[in-house]
């Protein structure tokens, strides 16, 4: 990737948003484009962390692997997000490991010109710290629906959250373009592929949604139904 091409995919990160073009090309100059085949371990639980990635194409996942190998999914992230972000912040090894699910593209920023970065620029701090909080909120909310909510309701918790998140409004209802395979909507509520795949005919059958391929229609009944 050229230096003009990462500066444009800079550009539209919000920890990069307050820098002068200059300053941006200079950053640019210092990231390393990389790529990554679709099951890549990007970033392993454990390992000294001492970089940044920006996905500047593709999907990841963001996994803990159980003693017994059972994989828990802590979030997704697309094109134009980061991560690899805490380690570099607390000198922890990484929390999590990063898996492409997709064939992916990142830029990697090192640790010293992070942390010069953050330095120079302390909105991008701000921004970093906003990105953390937005992270947490996530977090207790997955918290509270696995404490709170029986395995339906977390399925239908699920696919309200990845509405919001990348839903596409329709005449009859909200749109998920592209959802994850049932094993990983599984992964991310703490439930098996059998019990996602009950809940989404269960939900098929009342009439709540639509599956087809690997798009899922969120019709105007399901909101209301979920919400009781
Ligand atoms: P780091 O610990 O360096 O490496 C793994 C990365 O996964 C981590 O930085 C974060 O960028 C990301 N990560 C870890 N836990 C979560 C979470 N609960 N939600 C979103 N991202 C996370």
């Amino acid at each position: 990737m050229t230096i003009d091409e990462s500066t444009r995919y800079l550009e539209k990160v919000g920890i990069f948003q307050d820098l002068s073009p200059n300053d941006l090309r200079e950053l640019a100059a210092r990231m390393q484009s990389r790529g990554f085949a679709a099951g890549a371990v990007i970033v392993s639980e454990s390992d000294p962390g001492d970089s940044l990635f920006i996905l500047t194409s593709g999907r990841v996942k963001v996994v803990l692997h159980g003693e017994t190998g059972r994989e828990i999914i802590l979030s997704t992230f697309r094109t134009g997000e980061l991560f690899g972000e805490m380690s570099l912040l607390d000198h922890q090894p990484r929390s999590a490991s990063v898996i492409a699910i997709e064939p992916t593209q990142a830029l990697v920023l090192e640790r010293t010109s992070f942390e010069r970065h953050l330095q120079a620029h302390p909105d991008a701090a701000l921004a970093i710290l906003a990105e953390m909080s937005r992270r947490l909120r996530q977090a207790d909310r997955v918290i509270g629906n696995l404490a709170l909510l029986d395995v339906y309701g977390r399925v239908a918790r699920l696919l309200k959250d990845m509405a919001e998140k990348e839903g596409v409004e329709t005449e009859d209802g909200v749109l998920i373009r592209q959802r994850p395979t049932q094993a990983d909507l599984g992964s991310m509520i703490g439930t098996s592929r059998e019990t996602v795949s009950r809940a989404l005919n269960d939900f098929v059958r009342r009439g709540l949604i639509v599956m087809t391929g690997k798009q899922i229609l969120l019709r105007r009944a399901f909101d209301l139904a979920v919400d009781e």
